[in-house]
């Protein structure tokens, strides 16, 4: 959908309370498991709230009354507003109205307590305070790589300018959950040790790690000091979440065969109604199998098998 309007509900300030969106001439709400400290970021910078200081639990901001949008915004802090992130909406269970999304945006410009960068008082007072909320939030990220989609892959932490990765002893799914959650990625499916996404080669920057799983960031949870560790890149920490998506052709040969993709631990199958031709161009695409093809919706192909994870695809 097109998002026309963004404001903050049930407080007494503009600057905190549940997320609303403005599409189709309503106001809706966005599910809270699917909302991060990112997309929450971008949302408080646009509407002149400084930065995002924490996102509370679903609900926490009462509940909304129209519709809840099962969108989820994939921003990586940098956009002027939500309209600018990715945005997916596909495979996204339904959401209920107990889980509608809320931020708490910092009321003022920035508070030097929570930057790791150490920046004078001065700069505040100078009024460079928006610029540095996006450099104190810049401080600390997480992103996955090497892996096979945004969801699933090496875990990365951005401190002190660098990546680095994070070693894998007592690396479990707690840990894994909190990467998952941050990332908006939903669940932990597995937690992945051995360098399985490959080596990183910069720093090291955790080792034994510890979350309870309810931490909102990955540095939140008990762990050794940054960059101080006995580990190696062959134990570089990875993560798959369960909103990792993938295609596939099941028992596909010869770039044919029945389109499959991977949700939430499992292979399911696509349904074809309404699937145009640029759909099947675009799965094509992006199984490397050229860039057009044509739909099958005959025999073999024609009955599912197991979860339908998408229909109506468009
Ligand atoms: C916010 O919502 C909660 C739960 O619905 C309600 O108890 C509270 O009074 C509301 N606060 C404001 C300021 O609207
Ligand atoms: C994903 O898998 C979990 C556990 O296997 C299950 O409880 C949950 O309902 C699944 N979600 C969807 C959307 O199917
Ligand atoms: C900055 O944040 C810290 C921790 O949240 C808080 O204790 C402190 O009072 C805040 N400072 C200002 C000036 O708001
Ligand atoms: C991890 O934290 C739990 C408490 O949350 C504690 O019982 C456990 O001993 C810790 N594990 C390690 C290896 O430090
Ligand atoms: C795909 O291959 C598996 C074994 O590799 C077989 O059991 C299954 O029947 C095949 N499915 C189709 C649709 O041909
Ligand atoms: C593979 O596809 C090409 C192009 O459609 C076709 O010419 C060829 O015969 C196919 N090979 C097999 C083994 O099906």
């Amino acid at each position: 959908p097109e998002f026309t309007g963004f404001r903050l509900v049930n407080s007494s300030t503009a600057c905190e309370g549940r997320v609303e969106v403005h599409v189709q001439g309503a106001w809706g709400t966005l599910c809270a498991s699917r909302w991060d400290l990112l997309d929450a970021h971008v949302l408080c910078h646009h509407l002149n709230c400084g930065f995002a200081e924490s996102i509370p639990k679903g609900g926490h901001s009462g509940r909304g009354n129209g519709p809840v949008w099962r969108d989820s915004f994939h921003c990586d802090g940098t956009e002027a507003h939500l309209g600018e992130c990715p945005v997916t909406a596909l495979g996204a269970s339904p959401c209920s109205h107990e889980n509608d999304a809320a931020v708490i945006c910092s009321g003022h410009e920035a508070n030097l307590t929570l930057c790791n960068t150490p920046l004078p008082e001065s700069a505040l007072e100078a009024g460079i305070a928006e610029d540095m909320g996006v450099v104190c939030w810049g401080s600390r990220q997480v992103r996955l790589v090497n892996g096979p989609g945004r969801c699933a892959g090496r875990v990365e932490i951005y401190y002190q300018g660098s990546w680095g990765s994070v070693c894998d002893d007592g690396w479990d799914l707690s840990d894994a959950a909190v990467v998952c959650r941050q990332l908006g990625c939903g669940g932990a499916l597995e937690a992945v040790g051995s360098a399985r996404f490959g080596e990183g080669s910069a720093q090291i920057w955790l080792e034994s790690v510890n979350c309870s799983g309810a931490e909102a960031a990955l540095w939140d949870c008990p762990a050794g000091s940054w960059g101080q560790h006995g580990c190696g890149h062959k134990e570089d920490a990875g993560v798959i979440c369960s909103e990792f998506m993938a295609l596939r052709l099941e028992n596909g040969t010869n770039c044919s065969g029945r389109l499959q993709v991977f949700y939430n631990g499992t292979w399911g199958s696509v349904c074809s109604n309404s699937m145009t031709p640029e759909t099947v161009s675009l799965a094509c695409k992006e199984l490397g199998c050229g860039d057009r093809g044509s739909l099958e919706t005959q025999r073999p192909y024609g009955r599912l098998s197991g979860t339908a994870w998408l229909d109506r695809v468009e």
